[in-house]
């Protein structure tokens, strides 16, 4: 049983009938909540089931990359989504992940972290939080199975993160806000999420767009995106349309989407 996590208010608010956190298993140490999420939702685990972990020996991130999961110093976690929406809204949720998140850590933890598109949430311009969302196959006429990983470093130390790393990562604990128990944090976190992903399913996405770019970190700023197939475009960023697609414009007037690949400040 994961001790730091389990504390009274997250017991509290499991019962307030939320959807996600209904259900949740705990595990001190896996390879990745994202890969056991995805695994239980395959066996036919239910809408807002949540898997946590306190650390993580493989935990993954976007574009194959990983994510440093040190022991009891920061969230690791999974919600199992059965969502009500289109195949082509689903990219949508991660900006609603990081949205509610945003808003968690606003209310807990008295900082204003900043959103680059599409997962990474900064504070100071630098990492602290990355949402990897991961589907499992559709089939028609079902809701999809989509799982919602969130990692967020909570009280990591500058030197627990890989040298390569520490001029782009950080920590609540190193941005200097007040720190929650991590339990407190996850409760936040996940009750943001559930009210977010309600306003998503409702078709409200236009107004948690509206929040979203309330924080938007790299609107107008220049940046720098790696396309899929291994071009650098350098533009300057619109920010995300009412689909959730960023689009950027380079210095000769020339709009592009960008739909997937990795942009960078
Ligand atoms: C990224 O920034 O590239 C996304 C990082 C996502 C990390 C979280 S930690 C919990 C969940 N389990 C994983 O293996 N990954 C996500």
């Amino acid at each position: 049983m994961v001790k730091g996590i389990l504390d009274t208010r997250w017991i509290e608010m499991r019962k307030t009938g939320l959807l996600c956190g209904r259900k949740a298993h705990f595990f001190a140490e896996i390879a990745s909540t994202n890969e056991v999420a995805l695994r239980l939702g395959r066996q036919g685990a239910e809408a807002g089931a949540l898997v946590v972990a306190d650390g993580q020996s493989c935990g993954r991130g976007r574009l194959g990359r990983a994510w440093v999961s040190p022991p009891e110093q920061g969230l690791y976690f999974s919600i199992i989504l059965r969502p009500h929406l289109e195949p082509a809204d689903l990219p949508k949720i991660t900006l609603v992940a990081a949205l509610a998140v945003c808003k968690a850590v606003e209310e807990v933890v008295g900082l204003n972290p900043g959103i680059k598109w599409p997962n990474d949430l900064l504070l100071d311009g630098k990492k602290f939080c990355g949402i990897l969302t991961e589907t499992g196959a559709l089939f028609s006429g079902e809701s999809p199975l989509v799982v919602l990983g969130i990692g967020l470093n909570v009280s990591t130390p500058r030197e627990l993160f890989p040298e390569e790393l520490r001029e782009r990562a950080t920590s609540l604990f190193v941005a200097g806000g007040k720190l929650p128990t991590r339990g407190e944090l996850l409760a936040a976190i996940i009750q943001a999420v559930d009210v977010e992903l309600a306003r998503l399913e409702q078709g409200e996405f236009s107004a948690v767009l509206a929040d979203w770019r309330d924080r938007d970190a790299t609107f107008g700023k220049k940046l720098s995106w790696l396309t899929p197939d291994g071009k650098v475009v350098e533009g300057i960023s619109l920010g995300p349309d009412e689909a959730g697609v960023l689009h950027i414009r380079d210095d000769n007037g020339r709009e592009y989407e960008v739909l997937s690949g990795d942009v960078n400040l």
